[in-house]
């Protein structure tokens, strides 16, 4: 990392001191009662920009199907339900997030979705899904998630244990730019305000490089710019095969 980069960062986090310090002394849990509320808006906003990519990804999903029985989703940290209009119909959802402030919006999405059948909300953490036993779905979704998650490591290895062999774990993911470009520099600069504002969201994981470790048989990935601000234009989708 350049001394210039370094400079600019350091200067970010002194300015978010106050911050710094709202989230040592426990208050910053007061946005996750928040968080849910600014997250309803925006995605409407971001499904209506990635609504192409999210169809062309999401229409896979049927590859995973087994005849006689409906297909099988969970999700890992489903927020508002913003993919339940891309399942196809007929699919049982399984929604899981840490936060269980999301559960009102999760209930009118799911009202608006009624081709599909609901199993049950869990509030867990991507890094704990002990409550789901093993090989038990045919496809985990995460979309907008891993860059929040504290332990990427370990949330895809409770997605590999919770789905059949040859389930498939799906994701479409916002990741760090190019370092040569300035959208990686503003990345690093901007992170530490981005963290509080995006519910501990970093911006410069490199995210597809767990996925390359995370020993899913197949991986099918493309890094994608997505029609977004800087910050989150970098994209990856796709999905791996267990
Ligand atoms: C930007 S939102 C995306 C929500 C939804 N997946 C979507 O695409 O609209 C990030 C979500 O990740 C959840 N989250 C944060 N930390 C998590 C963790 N460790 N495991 C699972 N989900 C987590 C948050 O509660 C929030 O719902
Ligand atoms: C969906 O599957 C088709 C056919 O296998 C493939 O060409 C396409 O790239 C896949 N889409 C995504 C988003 O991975
Ligand atoms: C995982 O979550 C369960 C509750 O769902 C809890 O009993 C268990 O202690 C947690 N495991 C770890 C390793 O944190």
């Amino acid at each position: 990392m350049s001394v210039f980069l370094r400079f600019w960062t350091l200067v970010a986090n002194i300015l978010c001191l106050p911050l710094h310090l709202m989230e040592a002394i426990g208050l910053y849990a007061i946005y996750k009662r928040i968080f849910p509320f600014c997250l309803y808006r925006i995605s409407f906003k971001y499904n209506e920009k990635m609504h192409d990519k999210k169809k062309e990804l999401f229409r896979n999903l049927s590859e995973f199907e087994k005849p006689g029985r409906p297909l099988t989703i969970l999700e890992i940290g489903c927020g508002t339900g913003t993919n339940f209009q891309f399942y196809p119909a007929g699919s049982k959802v399984v929604c899981t997030d840490p936060n269980p402030h999301f559960q009102n919006y999760l209930k009118t999405t799911m009202k608006e979705n009624q081709q599909l059948t609901y199993d049950r909300f869990v509030v867990a953490s991507g890094e704990n899904l002990s409550s789901v036993e093993d090989e038990s779905v045919d496809a985990v979704v995460c979309t907008l998630v891993l860059c929040s998650v504290s332990d990427v490591r370990q949330t895809l290895r409770e997605a590999h244990r919770i789905l059949r062999p040859g389930g498939a774990f799906f994701f479409l993911e916002h990741v760090a730019a190019d370092p040569s470009t300035w959208s990686h520099f503003f990345q690093h600069v901007l992170q530490p305000p981005w963290y509080y504002f995006g519910d501990g969201c970093w911006v410069t994981r490199e995210t597809w490089k767990y996925l390359e470790e995370a020993g899913f048989s197949e991986l099918k990935l493309r890094h994608i710019d997505a029609p977004l601000i800087f910050m989150i234009k970098p994209h990856i989708v796709g999905y791996a095969v267990k």
